[in-house]
């Protein structure tokens, strides 16, 4: 039986009903969201104009998404959304490695390249760097044929589906396996830091905040072994200056790595151990 709805409060109940058929855990989601959603209209004294243009704001939202472009997933990392899911949704152990934000750049389809091999074979002006490590168990033991696929700007700040030069060519890109006792080897350019974009909404949304739009120097994995759990992750240049204000909120103090100068012949080496935890690991030996 429906009753007139006369108070805000009374809205809110009803809406609350609504969802009771709903199965536990749609009903759980749908029942909170109301809560906060109520609650946060309440807070602010949300006038029309405003949620008007809060309508606007997404509906532009949705038009810049295509297959090229995320908006929405650019919204929900500009406001910290995508990393609390991370946090909340991923419990490793302490001793594996730390994910943080897929980003909207990843492209199937790369190379798969031998140890050594150069991701960077078009930015030639730029001083080469060499990342290297391993990737281990939680136990330390080397995990052998993983396979880390990697992506990066190039060294003008671009990614490759960035840059009209490259007309859709895929760049900064490339997988690579670990060998018999764990050890990788990539050469691209040191990353530089780099805006996220800004000719859409969230940039609007960024500037009327008065918030910049950088992130800082990283190179993107994602590591995945036979038996392991996959994680997706950066890692990040210990020199660069918006380690403290990334845009997206994705920075993880043990995902910073320090890239050392080399002067003959001119280049950068970084190192960083990468480790997996067993997909098996919240099995009780099947009893
Ligand atoms: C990226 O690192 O590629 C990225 C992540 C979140 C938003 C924009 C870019
Ligand atoms: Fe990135």
């Amino acid at each position: 039986m429906s009753q007139k709805t006369t108070t805000a409060d009374d809205i809110t109940a009803e809406v609350l009903r609504s969802f009771a058929a709903a199965d536990p855990r749609l009903r759980r989601i749908m029942e909170s969201l109301t809560r906060h959603l109520h609650a946060f209209v309440r807070d602010v004294e949300l006038t029309e104009p405003e949620w008007f243009e809060a309508i606007g704001f997404l509906t532009e939202t949705g038009h810049m998404c295509s297959d090229k472009r995320q908006e929405f997933i650019l919204l929900s990392d500009a406001l910290g959304v995508s990393m609390l899911v991370d946090l909340v949704a991923h419990h490793r152990p302490a001793a594996a490695t730390e994910s943080t934000v897929l980003g909207p750049f990843h492209r199937g389809g790369a190379p798969e390249m031998p140890a050594g091999g150069n991701i960077a074979h078009l930015d030639t002006g730029a001083i080469p760097a060499f990342v290297s490590g391993r990737v281990l168990d939680t136990g330390g033991r080397p995990v052998a044929n993983a396979v880390l696929d990697v992506w990066q700007t190039a060294s003008n700040g671009l990614y490759d589906s960035q840059d009209p030069s490259l007309d859709d060519a895929l760049h900064m890109r490339g997988k690579f396996r670990t060998d018999a006792e764990g050890r990788y080897l990539i050469q691209t350019v040191r990353p530089v830091h780099y805006q996220i974009p800004s000719d859409g909404p969230v940039g609007a949304m960024l500037r009327a905040a008065g918030r910049h739009a950088w992130r800082p120097a990283h190179i993107h994995f994602a590591v995945s072994a036979d038996g392991y759990e996959p994680v997706t992750t950066h890692i990040f240049d210990a020199e660069d200056p918006y380690l403290g204000s990334d845009a997206v909120f994705a920075v993880k103090k043990s995902l910073i790595c320090r890239f050392t100068r080399h002067d003959s012949p001119p280049s950068f080496t970084a190192e960083f151990d990468f480790v997996l935890v067993p997909s098996d690991r919240f099995s009780n030996g099947g009893v």
